[in-house]
């Protein structure tokens, strides 16, 4: 069977379907590999390159797509290169079938099967396969690029002879995939990065990337069906807005990623909030295509109001072009591995892999595909979403009270108590503080942060046994040490394999 890798006609495009490291894989499941004349040029692929790892170059594009069987694209083909097909080849791309209807017609009178890299469902056993997901990876990060190009100040902050760099403050808006590349990215770049999300379950991926999780004082829930994001309630807007408003006059950059998908994107960012924000600073509106998170937002510009720069860019991913083929062309391999070997090649529609993205099959539009149980857990809403500020709940124990009977009972302890046990007692008490702070300020850094916490108290353990070890006791601090040092051996051994899982041999 011929496999077929055609130049990008769209003229913003850099990125090409596959790269020279996707040829092997595709030749060993018995497939032809013809690639166009200066395909993968614009991201640093030379022609030799592809020819090198086993790819036929082709010049002419009429038998690159006349004679395909299997074509491999990222951008959904012209209406000029529809006439090109072979009845019955296959094309595997990016389709967007809600706004490519015609397209979609005028690609079945060719009885052209097309699988859609944007439909593939957002389940765990199609992670490798998830286009959407790498090229919004590529953009957050761009996003950070192209935010401090346009920024004039360091994002680390720097004391200097020449004088003191304050480091420079990110809001990030959605912390979806491209919300938290962005996050790392810009944390890398020792900013101080500060996000929000409807979805309260993201704040310790936040965390994790060293972002500050900014919270509302809301209760409605933000995960939908799928995996991704409902639209919220006006009021939950409303009081998201209220913060943006506050952020906005503080932070230097905010990079927007808010979207729903199928739906216009949430304007989030006002004309009043950009003008209260610092001349200098930057807008990022990764959800420009969508109509925009910021009122101001114009798709694939760049704009200056009121001294902020607004970027609208909808090809960050083509602006790091190299990058953004390699990880597309190994989501393409792995879905063409789905299909099977060119023996055993088949659109098998019970792979639910498959049936989502397929939109043609053999000429038949077949999108919407019926729905999937995702693997992320969601909760279902109850109703109509309703919000309601978070009333705490009273308990007889609040801290008032608690803390009087704290000093009721150390007064009562003092008055009667003899002076030895008083010492003790106060060794005792701020030996617990301590031992408290030295557990829980371990940054797990080397182990899971279970893991850490239980070794800083086996370490602990050492130090204790050791300064008894020599004392009346010396068999009891001896099993302490033995006891404690298995588990921080353990621990590290526990590690090592859990790396030793993710390692490719
Ligand atoms: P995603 O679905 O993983 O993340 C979107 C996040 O926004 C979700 O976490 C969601 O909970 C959050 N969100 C939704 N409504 C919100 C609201 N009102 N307030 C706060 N957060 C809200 O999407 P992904 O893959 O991260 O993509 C993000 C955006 O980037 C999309 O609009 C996508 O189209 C765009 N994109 C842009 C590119 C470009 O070149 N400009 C390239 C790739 C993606």
């Amino acid at each position: 069977m011929k496999l077929s890798v055609p130049k990008e006609s769209l003229p913003t495009e850099k990125r090409v379907a596959i790269s020279p490291g996707n040829v092997a894989a595709l030749m060993k499941l018995g497939y032809q590999v013809a690639v166009q004349s200066g395909a993968g040029e614009q991201a640093n692929f030379t022609d030799e390159l592809y020819e090198e790892a086993g790819a036929i170059l082709i010049d002419d594009s009429s038998p690159l797509w006349g004679e395909a069987d299997l074509l491999l694209k990222i951008n959904p083909p012209t209406d000029e290169e529809v006439t090109l097909f072979k009845e019955g080849a296959t094309l595997i791309s990016f389709a967007y079938p809600a706004r490519n209807e015609k397209l979609l017609q005028s690609l079945g009178e060719r009885k052209v099967n097309w699988l859609a890299m944007d439909c593939v469902p957002r389940i765990s056993r199609a992670q490798s396969m998830d286009a959407l997901s790498s090229m919004a990876n590529v953009a957050g990060y761009r996003a950070v690029v192209e935010a401090s190009h346009a920024f004039g100040r360091f994002f680390t902050g720097q004391i200097t002879a020449a004088g003191k760099v304050p480091p420079a403050k990110v809001l990030v808006i959605g912390a979806g995939v491209a919300g938290l590349a962005a996050i790392g990215a810009a944390r890398n770049m020792g900013a101080i990065v500060r996000a929000f999300d409807t979805r309260p379950a993201v704040k310790e991926e936040v965390k994790s990337l060293g972002g500050e999780f900014l919270m509302l004082d809301f209760e409605e829930e933000g995960a939908g069906s799928g995996g991704y994001a409902k639209v919220m309630s006006k009021e939950f807007i409303d009081a998201e807005m209220k913060l943006f408003a506050e952020q906005a006059e503080e932070v230097d950059i905010i990079i927007t990623t808010a979207m729903i998908p199928g739906k216009k994107s949430p304007v989030l960012i006002t004309g009043d909030m950009v003008k209260s924000m610092k001349h200098g600073s930057v807008i990022v509106d990764l959800a420009a295509e969508g109509g925009g998170n910021c009122e101001l937002t114009e798709l694939g510009k760049l704009k200056i109001v009121h001294g902020v720069t607004i970027l609208g860019y909808s090809d960050l991913p083509s602006r790091l072009a190299s990058q953004s083929s390699r990880l597309y062309g190994n989501n393409l391999v792995k879905l063409v591995n789905v299909l099977g070997n060119t023996e055993s090649f088949t659109i098998n529609q019970e792979d639910e892999i498959i049936r989502g993205a397929l939109v043609l099959d053999q000429g038949e539009i077949s999108w919407p595909p019926p729905k999937v149980e995702v693997s992320v857990q969601v909760q279902k809403p109850k109703g109509p979403s309703v919000v309601k500020p978070i009333v705490e709940k009273k308990s007889i124990f609040s801290p008032g009270v608690m803390l009087g009977g704290l000093c009721v009972l150390l007064l009562a302890l003092g008055w009667k108590g003899e002076s030895e046990f008083l010492d003790q007692l106060t060794v005792f008490v701020l030996s617990c503080f301590v031992g408290y702070m030295v557990v829980w300020n371990v940054s797990p850094s080397l182990h899971t942060p279970l893991m850490s916490v239980t070794n800083a108290i086996s370490g602990i353990i050492v130090i204790g046994g050791m300064l008894f070890v020599s004392g009346s006791n010396p068999w009891i601090a001896g099993v302490a040490i033995f006891l404690a040092t298995i588990n921080i051996a353990g621990g590290f051994l526990v590690t090592h394999r859990m790396l030793k899982m993710f390692r490719k041999e």
